[in-house]
């Protein structure tokens, strides 16, 4: 399959969000990453339905939502009801991750399970055959602009193994550190989407850079 680049909207000029939406589609960017963070699950805060929504209205670019908050189980609704395409929880906040994913699908979102560095691949074995993805987070989460974590690439291989052996469809995800210096070589690993916050919006030339990163991937 085409590997994708899904730029994280965290860093962008967030006062002039429809102009950056904008150029996230002119360079040609797959999935529009939105990071939710909850000042609890995580120490920083950003935003919430009410902001989805709003970009849902200004864009066709599939909403990759990416929930790093405490009570996924409660308020997952409020996300697909605010229109994102693709959805991830982490499996260190959800009561019961197997309940929501199949809330997910069933709402026909794509459901994904997000891992924190310290969380074992293991983890999250029982529930594969439910995810539409997976994402390994390659830094701690709740900061951009932090260096890629080197054992993330042990869990793309391990999660590269099972989906072969276990013959499961779920795309995987890589988030944190990811630039024009790494991404090839992650993307040899068998990782097929990859989040970059920093490295697109603090280059000089934002398009310029997601082009390059597309190539890289090809
Ligand atoms: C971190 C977020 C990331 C972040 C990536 O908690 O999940 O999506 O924006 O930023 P960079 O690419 O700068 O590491
Ligand atoms: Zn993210």
């Amino acid at each position: 399959m085409n590997k994708l680049i899904a730029p994280s909207i965290l860093p962008s000029a967030f006062m002039n969000i429809e102009s950056e939406i904008r150029m996230l589609e002119k360079a040609g960017a797959d999935w529009v990453h939105c990071d939710i963070m909850d000042g609890h699950f995580v120490p920083n805060l950003t935003f919430g339905p009410p902001i989805i929504k709003k970009i849902r209205k200004i864009t066709d670019l599939p909403l990759d939502v990416h929930l790093m908050i405490t009570n996924p189980d409660e308020t997952i609704d409020w996300y697909i009801d605010a229109g994102a395409d693709w959805l991830s929880f982490h499996i260190e906040a959800a009561k019961n991750p197997e309940t929501l994913l199949k809330h997910i699908r069933k709402r026909k979102v794509k459901a994904g399970l997000v891992i924190k560095p310290k969380t074992d691949v293991s983890e999250i074995k029982e529930f594969l055959p439910l995810c539409d993805y997976v994402l390994i987070m390659s830094v701690e989460p709740g900061f951009g602009g932090q260096s890629y974590i080197s054992s993330a690439d042990d869990k793309a291989i391990q999660l590269v193994k099972l989906k072969k052996d276990l013959k499961l469809p779920y795309l995987i995800q890589i988030d944190g550190g990811i630039n024009l210096e790494n991404i090839k070589r992650i993307a040899k690993l068998g990782v097929e989407v990859f989040v970059a916050g920093s490295a697109v919006f603090g280059s000089e030339e934002p398009i310029e850079t997601i082009k390059k990163m597309k190539k890289l991937i090809l």
